[in-house]
């Protein structure tokens, strides 16, 4: 099984993005998975132009000349795709626009399921799983709600099966919490593992990764006094 997965984190290897990932890419690893990363920053990666080329003019081939012209070879080969980003409001920019280039993996023959036009991969694409792994800095998972809709919107418009989404909400806290940091990173491990091997992520393993690790209100109890003691030293 070959697993292709971007990373969209400005941060890179050093975000917690990464740190998310990184256990859950090796867990699909130990299962017997060909993994290949990116990071959406280190590619040159434009926006689309929305001439609807790929579409109407040569289906399947996307004429800008940049990064996506290495991506879309590993992207035909890919069984499983990774979608991996921090919550930015929605996205990072360059996660963006490297969705918006997955255009050409898409063929123009539109139908309707469950009542909303929808399209498919083209037959060459082997994808047949996305999931998605993010990180956010917010208490609660509600943050999340944007980016999971848009990964599940784009696994039902090329007409997909959603994996799941591995989520790590205030995950900042984690960096303060060994013993925690521990327990999360090999529910992450074994998320990958279960999804490589098995085609699934267990619900008892995505709560995990998930759990509070503080309270709510001391979550913002405690973000607001870093901003309060600053405005008192500067
Ligand atoms: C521009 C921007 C927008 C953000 N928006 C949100 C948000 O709406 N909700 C949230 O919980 N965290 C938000 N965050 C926090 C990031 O999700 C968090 O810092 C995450 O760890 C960043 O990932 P990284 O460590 O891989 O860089 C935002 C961060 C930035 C820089």
């Amino acid at each position: 099984m070959n697993v292709l997965a971007v990373n969209g984190s400005a941060r890179m290897e050093n975000g917690y993005t990464a740190m998310l990932l990184a256990p859950f890419l090796e867990g699909m690893k130990e299962a017997g998975a060909q993994v290949e990363l990116f990071y959406a920053r280190r590619l040159n990666v434009n926006p689309c132009t929305g001439e609807f080329y790929c579409w109407y003019e040569k289906p399947g081939e996307c004429y800008i000349r940049d990064s996506m012209q290495l991506v879309y070879p590993r992207l035909r080969e890919a069984d499983v795709f990774v979608l991996a980003t921090p919550v930015y409001i929605p996205l990072p920019g360059e996660m963006q626009n490297f969705l918006n280039r997955l255009c050409p993996l898409i063929e123009p023959i539109l139908s309707k399921r469950n009542g909303r036009t929808r399209a498919k991969f083209h037959g060459t694409i082997r994808i047949k799983k996305i999931a998605l792994v993010s990180a956010c800095g917010w208490w609660e998972k509600g943050n999340f709600l944007t980016v999971l809709r848009i990964a599940e919107e784009f696994a039902r418009d090329v007409n997909i099966e959603f994996a799941g989404a591995l989520l790590r909400p205030h995950v900042q806290l984690l960096a303060k919490n060994e013993e925690k940091k521990k327990e999360i990173l090999e529910a992450a491990k074994q998320a990958g593992f279960q999804l490589a091997k098995d085609g699934f992520m267990s619900k008892n393993l995505l709560e995990t990764v998930a759990q509070p690790l503080i309270s709510e209100e001391a979550f913002r109890q405690r973000d607001n006094d870093v901003y309060v003691n600053l405005k008192r030293v500067g």
